[in-house]
């Protein structure tokens, strides 16, 4: 999904106004027939980390630290899920022991914003550098990671890893194969075992040159319930 940020109204009545009974599906599906309330929703969400999230994932969440993870065009159910991992507890930041701690601070509405937001962003690639790597990957993708993550752009709470930061990727793949309790996911660690180093290398090559796709939004919300939504 990518919203002109150009064509940004101002702000009509919000479609996620606080208080209502409501759940967050029923409100992201009104959202999704009336374009003027997404773009107010967007524009919220980009005041809402211009000034903050943009020193370690960078302007617009396209990250220039090859170790955090950019946040540009990923896929907004996904994003929303990880925000409410951070928030609970399940998932850790190690790297810079921050988001953790942030995450707890954001209420329903700025994460839904903030996912809106930066899924909006189109994505600033940065291919790995040796082509030789990320074609040794391309079977191994192929074989252990196609059935779930697609053509690398992922599917509602499946991330796009396409164009993700190679070093995040290997850090974060090490970490799924190891079981880090920083960030347990039965699916991921199951992916991951018997992966050898020059596997994820290879991996994350391949994963860094994968064309990013513009996807519909239908296809990031296809899921009937979000997590955490009551
Ligand atoms: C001080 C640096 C820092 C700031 C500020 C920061 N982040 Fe992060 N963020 C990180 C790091 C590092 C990670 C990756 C953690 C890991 O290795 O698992 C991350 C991961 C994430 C992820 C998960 C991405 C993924 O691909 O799984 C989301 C979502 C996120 N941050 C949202 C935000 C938002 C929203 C803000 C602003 C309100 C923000 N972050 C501000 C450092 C930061
Ligand atoms: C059975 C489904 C499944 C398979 C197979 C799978 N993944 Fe995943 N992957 C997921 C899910 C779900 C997540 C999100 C986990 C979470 O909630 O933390 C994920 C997360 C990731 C992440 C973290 C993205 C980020 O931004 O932090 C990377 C990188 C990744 N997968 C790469 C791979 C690779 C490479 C393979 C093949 C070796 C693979 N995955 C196989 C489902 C899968």
């Amino acid at each position: 999904m990518r919203v002109a940020l150009g064509l940004l109204a101002a702000a009509p009545a919000s479609a996620l106004a606080a208080g209502q009974a409501a759940t967050l599906d029923a409100r992201l599906g009104a959202i999704e027939h009336d374009p003027a309330a997404l773009q107010s929703l967007v524009q919220a969400g980009r005041n809402q980390t211009d000034t903050f999230c943009v020193y370690c994932h960078g302007a617009g969440g396209n990250s220039v630290n090859p170790e955090i993870p950019d946040l540009a065009e990923q896929n907004p159910a996904y994003l929303l899920a990880q925000m409410r991992q951070f928030a609970n507890g399940q998932r850790k930041d190690e790297y810079v022991g921050v988001m953790q701690k942030l995450a707890r601070t954001f209420t329903p509405r700025e994460e839904v914003t903030m996912a809106l937001y930066f899924s909006s962003v189109p994505l600033t690639r940065h291919p790995a550098a040796i082509a030789s790597l990320a074609l040794r990957g391309a079977p191994i993708f192929a074989q252990h990671c196609v059935a779930c993550h697609g053509g690398g752009m992922g599917r509602g709470e499946y991330p796009r890893i396409a164009g993700q930061q190679p070093e995040y990727v290997v850090r974060t793949l090490t970490n799924f194969r190891k079981d880090a309790a920083s960030r347990p996911s039965a699916v991921m660690s199951s992916a991951t075992t018997g992966l050898k180093d020059a596997d994820i290398q290879a991996l994350a090559a391949y994963v860094a040159n994968l064309p990013v796709t513009p996807q519909s939004y239908f296809a990031l919300y296809p899921h009937p319930h979000f997590p955490g939504d009551n």
